[in-house]
């Protein structure tokens, strides 16, 4: 058969004196000694509008190592024009060959792209160089070689056929356009939001986070190196408020593949309500949003398991994983040890520059980011009903920089057990070990999002009633392990409630949202 088998790709570990090390070093100096210039890109040709946003690094806001052109509304409707035109060719191309494509790109991000799209999400982004590999590199070549491996599947699916009947189905693309929307915080996801549509047979308008053109560029890049072509994706970095209601009231508009916050969603899918009988066909509207993610800590827990889970689940990242830990009930007879074990490690948190590779978090995306977190950890500061246990303080001088920073409160609907903050800031409510069922049930009750959540337990009654009540809070359920870091393959990702449509990147069911059934009956 000709089944592709899918396997993760294999995690770097960058030690000193590494050639992977070396080439990631050597990669992060050349960005930095650059000024690249990201052009708007409409059926393969380079346009420069002249109106321009900057790629500065967030650990060092005055250094800007890219300028990128925006797209306005002259280049979304060249765009729109160019994804329809090289939609016929596209997908009357074998499947195969689009695979083709993925893998190729797959095989040139596992290697000779490999540290320039980790470096630039590193600078641009601020990861660092463990989150920046299990992201741009590990992340984005799973998604284009797992969706490869699903499409096969897919298409082999077929219905039975009877006497004298024959009965097939065809998995057709779409019918119009996609867009594209992606965030800051993953360069996988980005590829993954126009790579999905894309491989089913669509041709897309991306439109990358500000702060992230620069990886984007280059995932954009990378796809022209394997062999996508003209006009297929057709890249418009630039300002939604600019072109975002020119997209979404053209006809044409057949599916938005969207990751980023509920409000824009919403706002999105309120604005295709509203257009709806302009449209050829019912857009398809697939999106993952926020998050407030849970870390439950039984009386039955193991504190170190616990303990590392809530560092590595709130902080890495600086907290901006959409599936981040932020809230956290702990069972307090295990309190003071959790207390002490947590408070030890994060006091050996190193936080500084993400091309120093001793550091554990960098600074956050961007000055609207820093802006809105402190205010979350001002608020606690004049609040009676919590306090900072570690952390609370903040320097915006050269980078964006936010302490890891824990509240604990007697208060469990306080405003930073309830919000998304989307920043390194972890609230702690202390629950009486008998209230257990009492705090699952707050648990799910407090947030309106259902993204991810973890319970630590040893105990598996706890363990399965925490499963029982915990159904819709969270689309990825960790049991004794941090609520992050979702593997391709392993744990399709994807939130219920608010934190969006649930149709898990990185499976069958978010490709077939990019395909249009046809079910064919021939009577022989
Ligand atoms: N997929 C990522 C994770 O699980 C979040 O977007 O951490």
């Amino acid at each position: 058969s000709k089944e592709l088998k899918f396997k993760n790709e294999k995690v770097l570990k960058y030690l000193p004196e590494s050639p992977e090390r070396k080439e990631l070093e050597a990669e992060l100096i050349n960005l930095k000694n650059s000024l690249v210039d990201i052009p708007v890109i409409i059926n393969g040709k380079e346009i420069r509008t002249g109106n321009k946003g900057q790629c500065i690094l967030p650990h060092n806001k005055n250094k800007v190592i890219g300028e990128y052109h925006k797209a306005g509304k002259k280049e979304v409707e060249m765009a729109i024009e160019a994804a329809l035109k090289a939609k016929a060719n596209w997908e009357s191309l074998h499947w195969e060959s689009r695979v083709a494509i993925f893998m190729k790109a797959a095989e040139l991000a596992s290697g000779k792209w490999r540290a320039k799209l980790n470096a630039a999400t590193m600078l641009c982004q601020g990861k660092t160089y463990k989150q920046a590999e299990i992201d741009s590199a590990c992340e984005l070549i799973d998604f284009m070689r797992y969706n490869a491996s699903c499409l096969h599947q897919i298409y082999s699916e077929q219905p039975i056929s009877s006497d004298g009947i024959w009965n097939r189905t065809e998995y057709r693309p779409l019918e119009g356009f996609i867009f594209a929307v992606s965030p800051f915080n993953f360069t996988a996801i980005g590829s993954n939001l126009v790579g999905a549509p894309v491989i089913a047979g669509n041709t897309a308008l991306w439109k990358p986070a500000a702060v992230a053109v620069y990886s984007a560029y280059l995932v954009f890049k990378l796809f022209q190196e394997a062999g996508i072509p003209d006009g297929v994706i057709n890249f418009i970095p630039g300002n939604s408020q600019d072109i975002g209601d020119l997209i979404l009231t053209n006809e044409n508009l057949s599916g938005i593949h969207f990751t980023g916050s509920t409000k824009v969603f919403q706002d999105m899918w309120r604005s295709v309500g509203t257009n709806i009988d302009k449209y050829k066909t019912f857009p398809r509207l697939v999106g993952e949003t926020g998050g407030k993610n849970f870390v439950i800590g039984h009386a039955s827990a193991n504190i170190e398991a616990l303990s590392r889970g809530l560092l590595e689940g709130a902080f890495e990242y600086q907290g901006q994983k959409c599936s981040a830990a932020s809230r956290a009930y702990i069972a307090s007879s295990i309190w003071t040890e959790v207390k002490e074990n947590l408070l030890e490690k994060v006091r050996n948190v190193k936080i500084g520059d993400v091309e120093d590779f001793n550091n554990f978090m960098g600074a956050v995306i961007d000055k609207k980011a820093f802006e809105s977190i402190t205010s979350y950890i001002e608020f606690v500061k004049n609040s009676d009903e919590a306090e900072i246990i570690i952390g609370g303080k903040y320097d915006d001088s050269i980078g964006y920089f936010i302490e890891p920073t824990i509240v604990v409160t007697n208060n469990p609907h306080l405003r930073t057990m309830e919000e998304e903050i989307f920043g390194p800031v972890l609230t702690i409510y202390v629950y009486k070990d008998e209230d257990f069922a009492d705090t699952l049930r707050l648990c799910d009750s407090t947030s309106k999002y259902g993204l991810t959540g973890s319970i630590f337990a040893v105990d598996r009654y706890a363990i399965a009633q925490a499963e029982n009540e915990l159904v819709n809070a969270a689309g990825n359920f960790y049991i004794n392990d941090r609520p992050t870091g979702a593997v391709v393959g392993q744990q399709p990702f994807g939130g219920a409630r608010l934190s969006g449509t649930n149709d898990k990147a990185g499976s069958k069911i978010n490709l077939m949202r990019w395909m249009s059934i046809r079910a064919i009956k021939e009577k022989l």
